[in-house]
């Protein structure tokens, strides 16, 4: 099946009480990982690419990886996604390079600087069969280099989004209910919890719009501890509650962004491989187990979090 936008993906997903999830890739390990739990369990899948992972893997080496594995899972819709795009310059290259879905992240400007930016980000993307998300609220954490710190961040207002949405012509909103990028997103021995009030008050506002979540890593503790045991040091990372992000798929959240979960898996398994095999050096004996264990935790994703496993 050749790459689809999320039009389609997103209209079952709110109508289905479940959410897509968005995963980011930089290589050919990650894209396979996800690409086949995501066959074996008959999900859709939305792959995203972040202005980073041009930067490291090559724009062109990033959409040929994603077609690859849309040629090899023809049975499951794919979407490739841009990640918060930081400018118009940004999408208009990935709409013109095969992108069927960016975001355009202005969510650090004035509210009618973001809507000016995304406006025009939506009238060039829906010119060319693109989708668009946005963003409104500051989400804390750091992501791309920029580190926003839990003082600045703050919560989507409500009585902005109808006026935003309407002005943009937006086809997906981000907004900030509490999650957050990175490894480290709560203190340890604290007890998260998403502000689901903001989120119905925004579906109450917009009903029927897709909603989307950042900083949706939960933090698998397996893997923050195989770090910590095979001489990582990554002390105090806590993630988001799984229920919760469960609690929020079934509500108007039609899309979840998981990246650093991904990236403890892989680094963990490969600490671990080395730890064990300190003789080895060929890549493909330690890439090997690290994408079994990106597949598998991706698979718990579709089945225990999202709930899209069989919904392709
Ligand atoms: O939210 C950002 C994603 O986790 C991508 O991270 O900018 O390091 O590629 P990155
Ligand atoms: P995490 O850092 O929680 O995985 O969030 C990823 C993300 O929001 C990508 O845009
Ligand atoms: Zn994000």
């Amino acid at each position: 099946m050749a790459l689809v936008t999320t039009t389609e993906m997103f209209k079952k997903a709110y109508n289905g009480g479940y959410a897509v999830g968005a995963f980011n890739v930089n290589n050919m390990e990650i894209v396979q990982a996800i690409t086949e739990a995501c066959r074996e369990e008959k999900a859709p899948v939305i792959l995203q690419v972040s202005k980073g992972a041009r930067a490291y893997a090559n724009h062109t080496y990033l959409v040929k990886l994603v077609e690859a594995a849309a040629i090899e899972c023809p049975e499951i819709p794919i979407a490739l996604h841009l990640d918060h795009g930081d400018s118009f310059e940004t999408c208009k290259s990935c709409i013109d390079g095969g992108f069927t879905s960016v975001m355009i992240d202005a969510s650090s400007k004035p509210f009618a600087e973001n809507i000016e930016i995304t406006r025009k980000v939506v009238e060039y993307a829906h010119d060319h069969g693109v989708v668009v998300e946005a963003e409104l609220g500051a989400l804390a954490g750091v992501e791309d280099e920029v580190s926003v710190e839990a003082d600045r961040a703050h919560y989507t207002r409500p009585e902005e989004v109808e006026e935003f949405v309407a002005k943009t012509g937006c086809d997906s909103l981000a907004i900030a209910i509490g999650t957050s990028h990175g490894a480290y997103k709560f203190k340890p021995g604290t007890n998260p919890q998403l502000r689901f009030d903001i989120l119905e008050e925004v579906v109450k506002k917009l009903p029927g719009f897709p909603i989307v979540l950042h900083g949706s890593s939960s933090v698998p503790q397996e893997y923050v501890e195989m770090v910590n045991t095979y001489g990582g040091k990554m002390p105090g990372a806590i993630g988001v509650p799984e229920e919760q992000l469960r609690h929020a798929a079934q509500l108007a959240v039609c899309k979840i962004n998981i990246d650093s979960d991904l990236r403890l898996a892989m680094t963990g398994t490969i600490r671990k491989f080395f730890a064990e095999h300190p003789d080895k050096f060929d890549p493909r004996e330690y890439l090997k187990p690290a994408r079994a264990n990106i597949k598998e935790l991706v698979r718990h994703k579709l089945v225990d979090v999202l709930g899209c496993a069989g919904k392709a």
